[in-house]
């Protein structure tokens, strides 16, 4: 096992770099630059069915329900269908407004998940149309869906995702772009561009990679911290969940997320020297109300660090600490957000000696309730 690890100490590591290798196979064979279309010929989706869909259930467990929250944003953005994202756990059991123009769109690494397949079968009773984006090939999601997307992702080991949660970002936002063309609610010259932006991908995050040493540097200071309040508005507030999820899993220090405009509404009682916040705020259309949100936490004694885009001039005076990352179309910048915050997990778990890979309590596949 340690020769497939490499040149690292860990699979997670390990896979925090592939994610160069699997984004580019995720737009490999499905993204023809020249026309500016998408293909994604596995979902089986129709022109007829598009233009039928009434509303899109995205149901998933853990980091698959994050990169859900992404493309919920995606898909009413480009595609103008209502999207909800649900917890399968929840969504199982919550008997869900479900008819023949529901599209149940089911998110799961392993495609084995107990909750994520209990919610699709209850969906199939219900009469809706099933996806799912799987990265497990013949895994029971995917068989059992009417169409699915396959992440590109290749085996992931760590109990803590990441390849496989960067993966369905991408999906998703491929997945907007060919429900809004099908629907003619996406202008051409909108869809080429959007299509465009994907080049970029495998660039920005190899540019992200290559900061790590200075998310160490944060991470040796942080490494003793018990709380941390993470913090994200908009495509970025999911992000927020996700990067504390990480922490949380690996580390064992609680992290809490929050969408940073209820800060107000209870958790900025919570902030004062012991209290780190860690705020996500690129420059995506959400920028101005991060600033202020920032200048809240700062004026409470919080230290705060920031995930900012390079060039930005006002967030190293506001800030203790930044993890920069290139700019990237706002769309997409969760894609590049997410990545320092991978990095300074795996960091903070790797320098307190912690079982990064197999943390305490944590199953890869939850294959019963
Ligand atoms: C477990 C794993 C998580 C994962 C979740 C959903 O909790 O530890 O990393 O996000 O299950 O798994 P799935 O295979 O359905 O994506």
């Amino acid at each position: 096992v340690a020769a497939e690890k490499g040149e690292y100490r860990h699979f997670m590591q390990k896979e925090i770099h592939e994610q160069v290798r699997s984004l580019t196979d995720t737009l490999a064979g499905r993204v023809d630059f020249d026309e500016g279309t998408i293909r994604l010929p596995q979902l089986n989706l129709t022109p007829e069915l598009a233009r039928r869909i009434q509303r899109i259930y995205i149901t998933a467990c853990g980091t698959a329900a994050h990169a859900g929250m992404v493309g919920k944003i995606l898909i009413e953005r480009i595609a103008r269908i209502p999207v909800e994202v649900d917890i399968a756990s929840e969504f199982r059991y919550r008997d869900p407004i479900i008819d023949a123009d529901t599209v149940v769109l089911a998110i799961s690494q392993s495609g084995e998940t107990a909750d994520t397949l209990a919610a699709m079968d209850e969906s199939r009773r219900k009469g809706a149309t099933l996806w799912a984006i799987v990265n497990a090939i013949g895994s029971q999601a995917m068989r059992i869906a009417d169409g699915y997307i396959a992440m590109q992702a290749g085996p992931e080991i760590g109990v803590a995702s990441t390849k496989a949660f960067t993966a369905p970002l991408v999906d998703l936002y491929m997945l907007a772009i060919l429900l809004g063309d099908l629907r003619g609610t996406l202008p051409e010259t909108e869809r080429k561009r959007l299509v465009a932006d994907l080049r970029l991908i495998p660039d920005l995050v190899s540019r992200c990679l290559d900061r790590e040493a200075e998310v160490v540097q944060v991470a040796r200071e942080m490494r003793y911290i018990r709380n941390i309040l993470y913090l994200g508005r908009g495509i970025n507030m999911p992000i927020a969940y996700e990067g504390a999820l990480k922490l949380k899993e690996i580390s064992y220090i609680h992290a809490e997320a929050y969408p940073a405009g209820e800060m107000k509404h209870g958790p900025i009682a919570l902030i004062d020297r012991d209290m780190p916040v860690l705020a996500i705020a690129p420059k995506d259309p959400w920028y101005e109300k991060m600033i202020s949100q920032i200048e809240q936490a700062k004026a409470r004694g919080g230290s705060v660090i920031a995930v900012a885009t390079e060039g930005d001039e006002r967030l190293p005076a506001l800030c203790d600490h930044i993890f920069w990352v290139p700019d990237a179309p706002w769309m997409l910048s969760p894609v590049v957000t997410v990545i320092p915050l991978q990095l300074f997990a795996y960091h903070i778990a790797a320098l307190r000696g912690l079982d990064v890979d197999q943390p305490r309590n944590l199953a890869k596949s939850v294959t019963v309730e």
